[in-house]
């Protein structure tokens, strides 16, 4: 597999599929207007034979700061380190931008994402309560980049 930078083109070859193979809370109108923010910087996962688009990831950048606008990876390649990769270059690629801070949302209940994010260092920093559907509560996360 290969990382690089997410373009129209890969979110185009997608856009149909995103809450049968991806997750279904993706909405394509939020996520391609993300995609073409220039304060944003996405990163999509390939399959270096197929060309096969394995997970995908974008940071908000703000400042020195940075919000992790998602991380997701193809249902069917779930467990295979996938998600991992793709954390690690996300947190290279704030490095480069000289972010100090990462911040994250994620929802209480996703304890699969909670254990990457702590795997890389991320802290818990609040709660927002019942912050999804008026029912699940949001986790707060930072993971400081640079001491400062
Ligand atoms: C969260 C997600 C991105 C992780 O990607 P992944 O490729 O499946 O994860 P990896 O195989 O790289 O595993 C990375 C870490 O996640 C955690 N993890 C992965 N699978 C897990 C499982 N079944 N149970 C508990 N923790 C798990 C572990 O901490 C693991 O590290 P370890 O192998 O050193 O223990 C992926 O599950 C996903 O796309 N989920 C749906 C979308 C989502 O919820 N995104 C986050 C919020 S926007």
């Amino acid at each position: 597999m290969y990382i690089d930078k997410m373009k129209i083109s890969d979110f185009e070859l997608i856009k149909n599929n995103l809450k049968s193979d991806f997750d279904d809370f993706w909405n394509e109108n939020i996520l391609k207007q993300e995609l073409l923010n220039t304060d944003s910087i996405f990163l999509v996962v390939k399959d270096t034979i197929s060309d096969e688009i394995l997970g995908f990831a974008g940071i908000e950048i703000v400042l020195d700061e940075a919000e992790l606008m998602n991380i997701v990876i193809r249902k069917n390649k779930r467990g295979l380190g996938i998600g991992k990769s793709l954390m690690e270059k996300i947190i290279n690629i704030a490095k480069e931008n000289n972010i100090k801070i990462l911040k994250l949302e994620v929802n209480e209940k996703n304890l699969i994402a909670i254990n990457l994010y702590k795997s890389f260092g991320f802290k818990q920093t609040g709660i927002r309560e019942k912050y999804y559907n008026n029912h699940d509560s949001a986790i707060l996360m930072d993971l400081e980049i640079f001491k400062h």
